[in-house]
């Protein structure tokens, strides 16, 4: 599932990058000559291959996978705090040919460190911790390039289903219910743990596909930048309001947009 993810999301990536260019250039044709337009052809060529940080590696697995069967991957980098998985993450680089020791680095360390040391540098971020990941979200946040993507695992499913409601709180700022619905709101209390963290460097995030599975949730979001449109993350959100008695539940949203009265006046004076 990871591997078709990325291989979209890489496709996806050539073709907005490419669309920014088109426009670029259909723009400056109109103001610029010849030679100018060749350099913008020269700069259309810079796209540089993804940059995969697989955070919480333990043996490499999934870094050397996603070297070996992604194409237009040019570096992965594989972290964990534990010298014994660095150890044999080096093994399985070196075990799986030159290819793949062109492009997959093992680093010791601790991955929100790195994470906070590199902002802005990865293409992908992946986290696939034991248990929660809310201690790695805002580094990770941080850590991805503008329309970056996070691939993000939590296995506390207990949790976000409502098992310790407390503790659910503490590590994601939501408060679960024990609903039939519980799976989809462990997912939805994940997503918007993400976003509170992204909106808080101006950033908000896009959710490309999120599931459920046995004991684990995984979701896969963009985070793109943006102070305007973070400032809508309210109308993504609603509380919970659920029946006692039954299974009837109300969704009250925490925001709503409204247009200004100011310009309302305006765009109707402008009218006449
Ligand atoms: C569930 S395992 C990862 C499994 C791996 N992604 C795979 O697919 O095989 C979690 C790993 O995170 C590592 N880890 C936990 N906290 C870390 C931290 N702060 N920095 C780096 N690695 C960490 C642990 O040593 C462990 O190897």
């Amino acid at each position: 599932m990871s591997i078709a993810v990325l291989r979209t999301y890489i496709s996806r990536h050539k073709e907005e990058y490419a669309a920014k260019f088109n426009l670029k250039n259909k723009f400056q044709n109109e103001v610029q000559d010849e030679m100018q337009v060749t350099n913008l052809e020269k700069c259309q060529g810079e796209l540089r291959a993804s940059i995969v940080l697989e955070a919480l590696a333990a043996s490499g697995l999934r870094a050397i996978r996603y070297a070996c069967e992604v194409d237009g991957i040019g570096q992965v980098l594989a972290i964990d705090k534990d010298k014994v998985c660095i150890e044999i993450c080096k093994k399985n680089i070196i075990l799986n040919g030159p290819a793949t020791c062109s492009k997959v680095a093992a680093h010791l360390g601790d991955a929100r460190v790195y994470m906070l040391t590199h902002p802005k540098e990865f293409d992908v971020v992946d986290l696939d911790p034991y248990g929660t990941p809310s201690i790695f979200l805002d580094s990770a946040v941080q850590s991805l390039v503008d329309g970056g993507l996070l691939m993000c695992t939590a296995t506390d499913l207990a949790v976000l289903c409502g098992e310790d409601r407390d503790v659910c709180y503490s590590k994601y700022g939501s408060y679960p219910l024990k609903g039939k619905y519980c799976h989809e709101m462990a997912l939805r209390i994940l997503l918007a743990c993400i976003e509170s963290h992204a909106n808080r460097y101006k950033r908000f995030i896009v959710p490309v596909l999120s599931v459920y599975m046995d004991y684990y949730i995984r979701v896969f979001v963009r985070v793109y930048t943006s102070p305007i449109a973070m400032k809508k993350t309210t109308l993504k959100l609603a509380y919970v309001y659920q029946c006692v008695a039954c299974d009837s539940f109300h969704l009250q949203r925490i925001g709503r947009a409204t247009t200004k009265v100011r310009e309302k006046v305006r765009s109707e004076l402008s009218s006449f």
